[in-house]
């Protein structure tokens, strides 16, 4: 850690008005703090570091995360406000980017979500909704989207992503595609984005997002509308989006179309954008499991799979699976490629089983698409037989699913294909961020992304 000159006391607080930093941990880097009110009474931080106010922190506090809101409030208080939106940042040094992208945005701090909102949403009470709504799906686990639906899961945002999103939003028409219940769409209606607009085809989450849309202040409310149905109508369902729209958000969809379908997407995208219009894109990873490196070594180009996917589910825990004992990833069709999966409960134990675990043969008998599929089940549950021991009201399923898996190259291979110049590639983790090293994407990145220009 750097030396720091001056006093440092106390450096962390939960007394926002006990502040006293000054450090200057060399001659061109200094961070100077005094406050014995809400305000700052001395402001000085460098204008033009490279490194940004966060690795400044890490020399003085030793670490930039999990630092008090009241001292991040602090110092983003002493940045000029057209530094604010690149405070965070640093080069991402992996993926292909024309553009910085923040390398960690924590908006679940108020302090940082509120450099990256409208003035006027930066004061109480408005910022705590706002805050709310960032909070719903800042590191979140996924949830299933609306029970009826074969939808999957909704996930967490992506904080760098949603950061850059925000500031590219400025004056612009914003559409989120897909966006379930509508919180990234929320926030970036929070931006200076001139109108937003959010896609969906489940009801329920469009219900749900009427809901937190009815909980914002009415300013923000008008500067978001629904459309709900089919994405691959939007252009006939609002035509006077066509060449008007500077910024899309579609986050994990385009695994789920088919290459007609795709075509589709990509085609309607691009009529919406404006000549040089964003829109940004995430979809399923091939490295969600160490498994299917050998999958992805064996076919690099392939994008369309069939995963298989078993787990033990107890009852009383939660409907969630306690464990997955099968996860396979095998080469599959494109044109199988749906949002349709098969869920086969091979395996219950209850009331109506006499409280014994018992097979399901008209489920099992289902199981068509691979044949070394049912052995290998059966393997899985004889390695895993102690995981059954105290479940008394549980199943064993099996999910089958034909999708597609990107590798960072394919997915931006496929924006290229259709006539995108991609301005930025990224991976993320489970929880939404970005990784920003050369590390082994595999058992990492859950999703992968690119932000594409319209040429
Ligand atoms: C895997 S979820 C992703 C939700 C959200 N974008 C996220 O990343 O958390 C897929 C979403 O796409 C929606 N969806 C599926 N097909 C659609 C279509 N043809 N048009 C519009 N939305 C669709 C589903 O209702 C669901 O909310």
């Amino acid at each position: 850690m750097a030396s720091i000159l001056g006093d440092v006391s106390p450096i962390i607080s939960s007394k926002p008005e006990s502040y006293f930093v000054s450090a200057k941990t060399s001659p061109e880097r200094s961070l100077s703090l005094t406050t014995k009110s809400k305000s700052p009474e001395m402001r000085s931080l460098p204008t033009h570091s490279e490194e940004g106010v966060l690795d400044i922190c890490y020399e003085v506090f030793g670490r930039r995360q999990g630092l008090p809101d009241h001292l991040m409030t602090l110092i983003s208080s002493c940045i000029p406000p057209e530094e604010q939106a690149f405070i965070f940042n640093k080069k991402l040094p992996y993926f292909d980017t024309s553009h910085p992208l923040p390398a960690l945005v924590n908006l679940s701090y108020r302090s940082v979500l509120s450099m990256y909102l409208a003035k006027g949403c930066r004061n109480d009470p408005t910022l705590s909704a706002v805050a709310k709504i960032a909070q719903r799906i800042y590191e979140s686990l996924p949830r299933s989207i609306a029970d009826t639906s074969n939808y999957g899961q909704a996930f967490s945002m992506n904080p760098e992503i949603l950061a850059r999103a925000m500031q590219l939003a400025k004056n612009q028409v914003v559409v989120e595609i897909a966006g379930a219940s509508g919180e990234n769409a929320i926030l970036l209606a929070c931006t200076e984005a001139q109108h937003v607009y959010l896609n969906d085809i489940e009801p329920v989450e469009i219900a749900t997002f009427q809901t937190l849309k009815g909980r914002l202040p009415v300013e923000i409310q008008r500067k978001l509308t629904v459309i709900e149905g089919d994405c691959l109508e939007l252009v006939e369902i609002k035509p006077e989006l066509v060449n008007k729209v500077g910024l899309i958000l579609c986050q994990n969809l385009i695994h789920f179309f088919n290459n007609k379908q795709q075509e589709k997407i990509f085609h309607l995208i691009k009529k919406m954008l404006r000549p040089c219009g964003r829109a940004i894109f995430t979809a399923n990873s091939i490295y969600v499991d160490e498994s299917f490196r050998k999958v992805f070594e064996e076919h690099p180009k392939s994008t369309s799979f069939t995963s298989i996917m078993c787990g033990i589910v107890d009852y009383e825990i939660s409907t969630l699976p306690k464990q997955i004992i099968l996860q396979d990833l095998v080469v599959g069709d494109e044109e199988a490629v749906s949002t349709n999966f098969q869920k086969l409960h091979l395996y219950e134990r209850n009331s109506k089983t006499s409280h014994k675990w018992q097979v399901n043969n008209d489920q099992l008998l289902k199981i068509t698409s691979e044949n070394s599929l049912r052995s290998r089940i059966a393997a899985a549950i004889n390695q895993h037989k102690s995981s059954f021991k105290n479940i008394k009201h549980g199943t064993v399923w099996v999910l089958i699913n034909a999708l597609r898996g990107y590798s960072v190259t394919n997915l931006r291979d496929l924006a290229i294909r259709h006539g995108f110049d991609v301005e930025t590639t990224f991976a993320v983790t489970a929880k939404g961020h970005t990784i920003n090293d050369k590390d082994d994407l595999f058992n990492r990145a859950a999703k992968v992304g690119i932000i594409v220009r319209n040429l």
